[in-house]
């Protein structure tokens, strides 16, 4: 199960790779995400080296990755916005809205995501979801307002779970949250930031995807 799971997400990584090949060029920035999906796409980048302006990364395991294979990865603050960002989600819906964060790198990857001109979601098919919310939502909290935040949460009607022994790349904690409605993502999103001491939250509504690439039938299929 878990190897053909593998094997889809490297069919889907290759693809991605493959779309994006006619579109960079040598003044092309590049986002990189986190994951066990992105890191077959960063395989592929590893393997095909494209020349590019810059790449950058969305967590301190991905540029490890890049680095080790002696890729150089920059900051983001001293680059600019990327052209493309290449990222897996925990759940998709039909209008690319999604649910990210099971590895804890959201808040990252929510930054790059904004500051990119195209967001490219690689998953597969397992991922695909009617309503957002089954997959529990990681919120990334200042580690002191932890229990505030998860009361709060609580009003809201949710579970919330402490992500206990675990530190963002950012030095903050995780709240998994279980049970929250989410008929109008965008409207949680927005709720949950405005709650002082949330650095972000795993909806990615206000900044969803422009292009999905998903296994159909067996067969990667690009989704607009
Ligand atoms: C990490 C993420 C990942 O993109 C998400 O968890 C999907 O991971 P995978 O490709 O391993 O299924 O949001 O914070």
């Amino acid at each position: 199960m878990e190897n053909s799971n593998s094997e889809i997400k490297k069919v889907i990584a290759k693809k991605a790779f493959e779309y994006l090949t006619s579109k960079l060029h040598k003044d092309s920035i590049l986002g990189i995400g986190t994951g066990s999906t992105t890191n077959f796409f960063i395989e592929e980048l590893i393997d095909k080296n494209p020349t590019l302006k810059a790449i950058v990364s969305s967590s301190k395991a991905s540029t490890q990755l890049l680095e080790n294979a002696g890729l150089e990865v920059s900051e983001l603050n001293d680059v600019g916005g990327p052209d493309f960002y290449v990222d897996g989600a925990d759940e998709i819906n039909e209008r690319l809205e999604m649910i990210k964060g099971g590895g804890g790198a959201l808040t990252r990857e929510k930054i790059i995501a904004s500051a990119s001109k195209n967001f490219i979601c690689i998953c597969d098919a397992s991922k695909q979801v009617r309503n957002l919310g089954k997959f529990p939502l990681a919120i990334e909290v200042i580690p002191m307002a932890r229990s505030y935040v998860a009361r709060q949460i609580v009003i809201m009607g949710g579970t919330p779970e402490y992500r206990v022994g675990f530190l963002s790349d950012n030095g903050n904690q995780i709240i998994d949250v279980r049970n929250l409605k989410m008929k109008v993502p965008y409207e949680i999103e927005e709720k949950i930031n405005n709650i002082p001491g949330v650095v972000a939250n795993g909806i990615f509504s206000s900044r969803r995807a422009d292009l999905l690439i998903v296994d159909k039938n067996g067969e990667p299929t690009i989704l607009k």
